[in-house]
């Protein structure tokens, strides 16, 4: 009763007060007492960390390209083949950043999906998931930017299908906002084709724009996670528990330790781009016609296949409803049990796998040939 009638900027400031308590804001509190539950789930407290690694990979990769990496329509290929051929341990470097960009975004799916089972979003973690949302997001739009990069046919002519489903959103919204999806359509493209403009564009967004918008909400994400601890995970009342510092944090570091010999194996011996045929790796051709096998990266199958299955109408529904039931996971699923939340989890788990693997093989099937 008293809550209800509490006024909204008190509530609102009590909500900042208790997520962000001054008592705790210390080392005592946010390392020396902290203790990770051990349970059978245990192994997903490690995701958030593997995340962590492999974008420090990602920063200290990219870093390294830009030494040589030309933002321009006519260099950007040549300074691409040039880092993979001619300088030494280009190759490496590049196969690294492609390779766990990938790992980076699987880790921070099974994060997601983990996190979500485990009902670590709820009181008081909503801020902890809400930056983790925000992550998501802006992971994906690492990898869309990345993509145009190296300016090849698959990148430019995959960009342009992209750039095109948004602009097509603007068909589905009311009034003034049906313009909004190509106010955003030009503002990335910078002119009315996919060209210099879009090069730059895209170019800034992934080495300025991302990184300063990933630490903010890293910032947030691992401060929460510091303050308010692991959540308890399981529906146990009572779990058993260690300590964060020194036994979590060298077992993190140990899984690390792991995930950098993989990682520098295989970008080692394969490169990223081997499993695409030579001509989408071509430089781009602005008067050629556009060659068979344009895709995404793999981890927008989930939404490219349904695009190419489905009305538009339909993909945008649902994505709409499952990304906003996403975004307000906290309040949504305020009272729901841990045990549907996991069977949610599991079936949103194994939708991504089965689209991501057979999407191909289920095109077919349905339509015939190739999408
Ligand atoms: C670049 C992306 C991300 C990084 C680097 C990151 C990092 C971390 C780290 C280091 C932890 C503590 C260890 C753990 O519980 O795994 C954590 C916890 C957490 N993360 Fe993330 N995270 C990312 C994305 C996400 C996403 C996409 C979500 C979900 C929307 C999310 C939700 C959470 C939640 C709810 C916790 C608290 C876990 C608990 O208390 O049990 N994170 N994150």
């Amino acid at each position: 009763m008293g809550t209800t009638l509490e006024p909204r900027s008190k509530r609102v400031a009590r909500f900042v007060r208790e997520r962000f308590p001054i008592e705790k804001l210390d080392a005592q509190s946010m390392i020396v007492k902290k203790e990770v539950p051990l349970h059978k789930m245990s192994w997903a407290y490690y995701m958030g960390g593997l995340a962590l690694f492999f974008l420090l990979v990602q920063i200290v990769t990219g870093l390294l390209l830009l030494f040589y990496y030309q933002p321009t329509v006519s260099d950007a290929h040549a300074s691409v083949a040039t880092i993979s051929e001619h300088i030494s341990g280009g190759a490496w470097i590049r196969n690294l950043h492609a390779w766990s960009a990938s790992a980076m975004i699987l880790t921070v799916i099974v994060h997601l999906f983990t996190t979500f089972a485990m009902k670590a979003f709820a009181a008081p973690r909503e801020l902890t998931w809400v930056s983790g949302m925000s992550l998501a997001l802006l992971v994906f739009a690492f990898g869309f930017t990345g993509y145009l990069l190296p300016w090849n046919q698959i990148a430019v002519n995959a960009t342009k299908v992209g750039l095109q489903s948004v602009e097509a959103i603007g068909q589905y919204l009311p009034g003034e906002l049906a313009r909004w999806p190509i106010y955003v359509r030009e503002t990335i493209q910078g002119e009315p084709s996919v060209g210099q403009a879009t090069l730059s564009r895209f170019f800034a967004i992934h080495v300025i724009v991302l990184p300063l918008l990933t630490v903010g909400a890293l910032g947030v994400h691992l401060l929460q996670v510091q303050i308010h601890g692991m959540s308890r995970g399981v529906d146990a009342l009572k779990v058993k528990t260690e300590k964060f510092f020194p036994f979590f944090v060298i077992k993190d570091l140990s899984v690390w330790g792991v995930a950098f010999f993989v990682v520098a194996v295989v970008a080692m011996c394969l490169p990223f781009d081997a499993f695409l045929p030579y001509p989408l790796l071509e430089p781009y051709n602005p008067l050629g016609s556009t060659p068979d096998g344009i895709k995404p990266e793999w981890y927008f199958f989930f939404v490219y296949y349904p695009l190419e299955l489905l009305p538009y109408w339909a993909v945008i529904a649902g994505s709409t409803v499952v990304g906003g039931a996403l975004f307000l996971a906290p309040w949504i699923f305020a009272r729901t049990t841990r045990r549907t939340l996991t069977v949610l989890a599991v079936a949103g788990a194994l939708y991504f796998v089965v689209i991501t693997l057979f999407g191909h093989a289920i095109y077919e099937a349905l339509k015939g040939g190739t999408p």
